[in-house]
């Protein structure tokens, strides 16, 4: 038997020769990144230079793919020029103000994280379809710098709210004015994308509701939003530990407003029938009422839930998010309560649900396809070792751009080779899905701009290039945006002065 001192020197000596072996690994794998641009990203080894690194698609019909470095430079267009119009009045003023402070989750324990307005989350933000927002955001001590990102909003790319791309993080003191059209109504929320895997989880967010301009195809008597976050493990209804108690009176129809702003997919259902409206600020065509099935909601995924107050003034229970509930009451009974139903085992699957309804563009008709494979492997990303995803086999930052011209109608592949589930997000646009494992859609349109892209799926989408920008497409469980799992969309001609861990300090993710 070796003696304790024996033991002592193998132990050592094993750790100097795993320490060699991973300083090899580094200076052969990785280099410490510095300041970059994403713009020069899926560049960053030979290999990728001539290949998929840039990736400009698969060129069908006539959308022939430009070389890449071909852009004119006399014809560059700075994401900061793509605003909606500067000389266009606001319809809705709105002044949110973030700060790092601690604060108490009401029914549940005291967190540090990030408030908006003194708060999290922070106030809803209100318009109507067509109206202009001006939201100016002043960063009074996020000491890491904030941005707000408007998940599902297709704003302007100069109002997307990500540092180090379209925007520097503001600093401490700092302020930022995002503008944008509310084009299409729905159901959205708004969150830092500066350390947003920091700051989102510990609560700089909010909801952000878009009224429709005309009254919908479906009527509803009340309007209720349900916030979905959770804060240092507490899983939190509108920011509170609890039930969301909504009057209504019998037979009323209420739509719930469901926003999963947690890191995690969320499960709504109830014991009586449900219709679920919209799906990420999308409304589904001819959505038929929903029994014994649950309804998943991707992270950072939002979806319209209507339910009808019984007619006996009984209470009723819409469970959204596990534990978490909206009970609606009779105002005559406002005290009653309702008993938690049983998660039904089906889930509704949205490949099938509703009725179909003509697209707005051809998705055959298709200029560019790509592919967005997921994988994971061991390596070292930014001298940190670990076990990281892959895009298409590569590892951050040598992942594809993915080369678009504004007006090409786009197709991308999303397999999942990864053995975990990933809320997948593309900014500034929307995608329909057009089939699952080769399975195509038979419901109504299903448009989505947050898709959960189960292990060993393979979702084909498709959407056309016509917000001109560059674009994050990215995983919304946000750890894993940090372990690699982003890319990007980025128009032919568009460019960006931002840079990435430079002197303003940006990291996206
Ligand atoms: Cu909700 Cu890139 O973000
Ligand atoms: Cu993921």
């Amino acid at each position: 038997m070796p003696s304790r001192r024996e033991l002592v020197r193998r132990v050592a000596l094993g750790a100097a020769v795993a320490t060699a072996l991973c300083a090899g690994a580094l200076a052969w794998s990785s280099t410490l990144l510095g300041e970059y641009s994403v713009m020069d990203m899926g560049a960053g080894t030979p290999e990728a230079a001539g290949h998929a690194g840039h990736a400009h698609g698969v060129a069908g019909g006539t959308g022939a793919a430009a070389p890449s470095g071909a852009l004119d430079p006399g014809a560059a267009v700075d994401v900061t020029s793509l605003t909606a119009d500067p000389d266009r009045p606001a319809d809705v003023r709105v002044e949110l103000v973030a700060r790092q402070e601690g604060f108490d989750v009401p029914g549940g324990r005291h967190v540090e994280g990030y408030t908006v307005n003194g708060t999290s989350p922070g106030p809803e933000v209100r318009a109507t379809q067509g109206d202009l927002v001006e939201v100016t955001f002043v960063n009074e001590s996020v000491t890491d710098g904030a941005t707000l990102h408007w998940h599902g909003i297709d704003v302007p790319n100069a109002a997307d709210g990500v540092a180090g791309i379209t925007q520097d993080a503001v600093p401490v003191g700092g302020r930022h004015v995002y503008r944008f059209v509310a084009e299409d109504a729905g159901t959205y929320w708004y969150h830092s994308h500066q350390v947003s895997h920091a700051q989102v989880l510990g609560g700089l967010l909010g909801a952000i509701v878009i009224d429709p301009a005309e009254s919908p195809e479906v009527r509803t008597d009340v309007d209720v939003t349900a916030l979905l976050h959770v804060y240092g493990g507490q899983h939190s209804l509108n920011g509170r530990i609890g039930d969301e108690r909504v009057e209504a009176r019998p037979g009323e129809t209420v739509r719930v407003r469901v926003i999963n702003g947690d890191q995690g997919t969320a499960a709504v259902w109830s014991s009586a029938p449900y219709r679920v409206l919209a799906i990420d600020g999308r409304d589904v065509h001819a959505p038929g009422e929903v029994r014994d099935q649950r309804l998943l909601i991707p992270a950072g995924g939002r979806a319209d839930v209507a339910v009808r107050a019984p007619a006996d003034g009984s209470a009723l229970r819409l469970h959204v998010g596990g534990a978490r509930s909206v009970v609606l009451v009779d105002s005559a009974h406002p005290e009653a309560s309702a008993p938690p139903a049983r998660q039904p085992k089906d889930k509704l699957d949205l490949l099938a649900y509703g009725t179909p309804a003509a697209l707005d563009f051809d998705p055959t008709a298709r200029d560019r396809t790509f592919e967005y494979v997921i994988g994971r492997r061991f390596g070292v990303i930014d001298g940190r070792p670990g076990n990281f995803w892959t895009i298409n086999g590569r590892m951050f930052p040598d992942v594809p751009m993915f080369h678009v011209r504004e007006g090409d109608v786009v197709a991308m592949r999303i397999e999942n080779r990864s053995g975990d589930v990933h809320p997948m997000h593309l900014h500034g646009h929307h995608v329909v899905v057009l089939s699952r494992d080769g399975v195509a859609t038979s419901g109504s349109p299903w448009i989505v701009d947050s898709l959960d892209v189960h292990p060993g799926e393979a979702y084909e989408i498709g959407f056309v290039a016509d917000n001109p920008g560059i674009w994050s497409d990215h995983c919304h469980t946000l750890p894993h945006a940090v372990d690699g799992l982003v890319a990007h969309v980025m128009y032919e001609g568009v460019t960006t002065g931002f840079t990435i861990d430079g002197a303003a300090g940006n990291r996206p993710e």
